[in-house]
């Protein structure tokens, strides 16, 4: 007996960067197929062949959809999911209005199972088999999430949400002592558990004390290996509260650096409005910078330079920001990508947009070694995407010349119908 799964259908891998390389960087294969054995991709090819040298495997055939690596979101907070389209306000003022009282519910265990299976699922629906989630201050809501994922198997990172100033709210707030026990106890009961991995958080540096900051930098460098998240120049009225709150920081990067918050592994969500020295330092350390582009024209943040960034060699992630972002699809995130990229004259190619919703996104979390691609050795996350998933877009990709502009419709009109089949470590869901 064997439990070898042989899939069928269009492939689309990548064998290098589409930055660097150009879209010739992808491969594609009109008749391609995925042998899968226990949760690993064992090998790829064409079918013809793939079927031939492994008679014994059960095989699915897609037909003509496309099986590509699942999606990867760099960053969500999952406890933001039943708040998501909240209407009218800019970043503070939606965190104060909508986000801090919903965050504060989570408290109660049952509440955050309830939304952590919620969100999970919703993400699985779209296609999203990896991410890296924020919490809540509450540990209960870190239990919750590694729980519910752990029940998924799947590979995902989160970590306790960490505020300990006086501008976080009443009964949202922890202490620089409790937010380094707190995220050292649950790191050490969740970090390499199954698929699940840490990441220290604090939110960011307006609801943190430079005490705060500076013990959960002294506990990434006890645990350079978890990961570390956290928000960086999102919009220009947090910058001028930042540098009101740190007078003698050079910069909003600096209120990380110079606490111990700076390192390879460090996951910078939004990253808008960066001077040259913030640049230049989180160029030089490698840091991860992540895309948010639902979230950033949704709160009105602004627009992320993707072709500049990129050209000078940035590690750059693609997300939701869900509930900041206004869709939990990283379909529609492309395409919001694609829209930014065109206010700032930088069209990304369909390539560009599916490399950073999948290896890009797996490289911010250093993981490309396991996830976000269609390689032999990685774990076998997959989506199988129907290009016809509605009529409109049928009737596009009807015309289409080759896989580019097959597959651009769904990036760009496509959602949860889009997603025929996902696989987590090599088992269908549903
Ligand atoms: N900055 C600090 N917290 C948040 C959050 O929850 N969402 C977004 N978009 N930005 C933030
Ligand atoms: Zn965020």
């Amino acid at each position: 007996m064997t439990n070898d799964i042989l899939l069928l259908g269009q492939t689309l891998s990548f064998a290098a960067d589409p930055f660097t390389d150009g879209p010739g960087a992808a491969r594609h294969d009109a008749n391609g197929a995925v042998l899968i054995r226990d949760g690993r991709i064992i090998a790829t090819g064409t079918a013809d062949d793939l079927r031939a040298a492994n008679p014994q495997a059960h095989v699915t055939d897609h037909g003509d959809k496309l099986i590509m690596a699942g999606f990867v979101d760099a960053h969500v907070h999952y406890p933001q999911t039943a708040i998501i389209a909240s209407w009218g306000k800019r970043l503070i003022d939606w965190l104060n209005s909508y986000t801090f009282p919903e965050e504060m519910r989570f408290g109660d265990p049952e509440y955050a199972a309830e939304i952590a299976g919620r969100y999970l699922d919703l993400a699985l629906d779209n296609g999203t088999t990896s991410m890296v989630s924020y919490c809540t201050i509450h540990p209960e809501s870190v239990d919750a999430f590694f729980t519910a994922a752990k029940n998924r198997g799947m590979r995902v990172v989160a970590g306790k949400t960490c505020m300990d100033r006086d501008t976080a709210p009443d009964g949202l707030r922890d202490t620089a002592q409790l937010a380094y026990d707190d995220s050292k106890r649950l790191l050490e009961k969740w970090h390499g558990v199954d698929r699940l991995s840490y990441a220290i958080t604090p939110r960011f540096s307006p609801t943190s004390t430079p005490a705060q900051l500076q013990a959960l930098g002294d506990l990434w460098g006890e645990h350079p290996d978890c990961l570390m998240q956290t928000h960086l120049s999102e919009q220009v009225d947090e910058i001028a509260w930042v540098k009101s709150l740190y007078p003698n920081a050079r910069d909003y990067l600096d209120t990380y650096e110079a606490f111990g918050l700076l390192r390879p592994g460090g996951l910078y969500g939004h990253a808008i409005h960066l001077e040259y020295r913030e640049k230049s330092r989180l160029q030089e350390v490698d840091a991860a910078l992540i895309h948010c582009p639902t979230s950033n024209t949704f709160i009105g943040s602004g627009l992320f330079d993707m072709g500049g960034l990129m050209a000078a060699g940035h590690r750059v992630g693609l997300a939701t920001d869900t509930g900041g972002g206004s869709s939990f699809s990283m379909l529609r995130t492309m395409a919001a990508a694609y829209e930014i990229g065109q206010l700032r004259h930088n069209p990304l190619h369909p390539a560009q947009l599916l490399w950073l919703a999948t290896t890009g996104s797996a490289r911010a979390m250093r993981m490309e070694d396991r996830i976000g691609n269609l390689s032999p050795g990685l774990e076998a996350d997959l989506v199988v995407l129907d290009l016809a998933s509605t009529p409109a877009i049928a009737q596009r990709a009807e015309r289409a010349n080759d896989i580019w502009e097959a597959v651009f419709p769904t990036i760009m009109m496509g959602d949860d119908r889009a997603i025929a089949a996902t696989y987590v470590a090599g088992r269908a869901r549903g």
